[in-house]
């Protein structure tokens, strides 16, 4: 019998040496960096999430032959480069301010009491610079310090908290943790009060959940798996009109 024909041709990536912590290995090219240190040995307890650059875990530091700066990215989608120095840091330090969400303010005043760093913002732009997900740092922290909580609100959407642009900040401030601030002081003190939010507010009051809710907790753990998978989900190409054929609990 030919191998050749039954056997399914292996394709050879091209390795390249990378760091880590001191120690040299060699992995894929193509691997990211958290997937080149599991391949290298080495297993996330801390510091992994999504794997897809949407959860803000794994913001990580690494350095590159003959360059000077300290490079800063995400873990998961960071691919690695010939001779990249991996290694581990303490975290950065970042405040971030404890409030009772009752008593925040909808005034700059309140934000700069928890965040005094706000203003030492030099307008360097580094913060948008390392951003993973494109967010204007830099034009929500001017938004911030102009009482522009909307605008601020807006810009700010997409953050992950991944901390990336703290690393880059000469302010020493973090930026992510203040827009969270100011989006839940707009969420609560500034936006118009959602009309769909009471009706669902009245509804949990009403018991209109109670019957399903009793359903679910007496379920199997394979009846719940069966519904969880075979639920309706909105397409990733769905438009804003979407909604699912099953009405009953909207
Ligand atoms: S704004 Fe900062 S914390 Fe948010 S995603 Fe961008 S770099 Fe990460
Ligand atoms: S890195 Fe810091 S100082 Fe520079 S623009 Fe961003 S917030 Fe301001
Ligand atoms: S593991 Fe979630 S962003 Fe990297």
């Amino acid at each position: 019998m030919s191998t050749t024909e039954s056997t399914p041709a292996k394709i050879k990536a091209k390795l390249v040496p990378i760091y880590i912590m001191g120690k040299r290995y060699e992995v894929p090219e193509s691997l990211t960096i958290m997937k080149a240190m599991e391949h290298a040995g080495y297993k996330f307890i801390r510091g992994c999430g999504c794997r897809g650059g949407i959860c803000g875990a794994c913001g990580t530091v690494y350095r590159l032959p003959g360059d000077y700066h300290i490079r800063v990215g995400l873990a998961c989608q960071t691919v690695v480069q010939e001779n990249m120095y991996l290694t581990q840091i303490p975290f950065f330090p970042a405040n971030r301010a404890v409030y009772e969400m009752e008593e925040v303010a909808p005034e700059v005043s309140y934000v700069q009491k928890n965040y005094p760093e706000l203003f030492r913002c030099v307008a360097c732009n580094a913060c948008t610079k390392v951003c993973p997900m494109d967010v204007p740092v830099l034009d929500y922290i001017s938004a911030i310090k102009q009482g522009d909580f909307k605008k601020a609100t807006e810009l700010s959407f997409d953050c992950i908290q991944c901390g990336l642009c703290a690393t880059r900040c000469m302010g020493e401030m973090a930026q992510y943790h203040i827009a969270q601030m100011v989006r839940r002081i707009y969420g609560m003190k500034m936006a118009p009060y959602p009309e769909h939010c009471k009706e669902m507010v009245e509804g949990i009051k009403g018991g209109k959940y109670d019957g399903f809710l009793a359903e679910l907790k007496s379920a199997s753990v394979d009846e719940l798996k069966k519904l969880y998978t075979e639920r309706e989900q909105e397409s990733h190409m769905a438009d804003e009109k979407w909604e699912p054929q099953e009405k009953q609990y909207l």
